[in-house]
């Protein structure tokens, strides 16, 4: 990927890995649009760091989404990324009826609803300007943290969706690039913390990332990413039963 000169948008850029990579696209000399749902966040992010522009919209939201493409393609036409980045992650007891079925696909709705509804509103923009398209999975599509199940399933659901899409796409100049990254210490993990799981940087992530985009990877698995993917193959029955071990005391106590 090249990683000079372009107009990025990132999903999910006021926090976490997300501003971390806004930071880094941003000091190589890019322009860069975060969004995020919490106004107050974006105005702490927009006064510590002027250069980012920063725009209010729900990945979860069809309606913003719409609102959004029509704002960004017109205040930025050489729009030329897209990094599907926003998400949450839960971790649920799933051995009674909940008590909220609506909130029980709250991760479906962002972590897949909001990369399928942002990439279909953003398409024309990225096919018109033979750009670059990054979604954000996780090394859990890989192999599922028991304790957080749903969301385990939308980074296996974005894994593939992802895959269909390069297909799809290898005629139109869009690239498709899929970061998979490992455990990262962000407000995401703060339950993973000080458990058996090691975590890594945003730094350090954005680190291995940077130099996988220049070196033109597609998918990018950084740091453990690349040993689950092996041991999924190598030993699937030990991998799943060590996260499952590593994870269970995550599992809320009744619903
Ligand atoms: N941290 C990890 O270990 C890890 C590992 C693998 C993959 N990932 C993936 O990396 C991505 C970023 O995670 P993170 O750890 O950086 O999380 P984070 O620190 O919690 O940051 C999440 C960001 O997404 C925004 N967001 C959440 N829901 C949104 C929505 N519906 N619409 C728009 N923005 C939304 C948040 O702002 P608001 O709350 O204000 O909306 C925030 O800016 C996620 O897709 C996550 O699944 C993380």
């Amino acid at each position: 990927m090249n990683l000079n000169g372009r107009t990025i948008l990132i999903t999910g850029g006021s926090a976490g890995i997300g501003l971390a990579f806004a930071l880094k696209f941003a000091e190589l000399g890019n322009e860069v649009i975060v969004t995020g749902r919490r106004q107050a966040v974006l105005n702490e992010v927009k006064a510590k760091y002027p250069k980012l522009h920063t725009i209010q919209s729900d990945v979860a939201n069809p309606g913003q989404i719409a609102a959004l493409a029509t704002r960004v393609k017109a205040d930025f036409p050489k729009l030329d990324v897209l990094m599907n980045n926003a998400g949450i992650m839960i971790h649920r007891n799933l051995t009674a009826p909940a008590a909220d079925l609506a909130e029980l696909t709250a991760e479906m709705n962002i972590n897949v609803g909001g990369v399928i509804g942002m990439t279909s509103a953003f398409i024309d923009i990225l096919t018109a300007n033979k750009g670059t398209l990054i979604n954000v999975s996780s090394a859990l599509a890989f192999v599922p943290l028991p304790s957080a199940p749903i969301y385990s399933a939308t980074k296996a659901a974005i894994h593939s969706y992802t895959q269909s899409l390069r297909f799809q796409l290898e005629e139109t100049g869009v690239e498709v690039i899929e970061l998979m990254p490992p455990a990262v210490k962000t407000d995401l993990t703060a339950d993973l913390s000080g458990g058996s799981l090691t975590l890594i940087t945003t730094d350090e992530l954005v680190k291995q990332s940077f130099a996988s985009l220049r070196a033109g990877a597609q998918e990018i698995r950084p740091g453990q990413a690349k040993q689950l993917a092996f041991l999924r193959r190598l030993a699937p029955d030990f991998i799943n039963g060590q996260l499952w071990k590593a994870s269970k005391k995550l599992v809320p106590v009744g619903v």
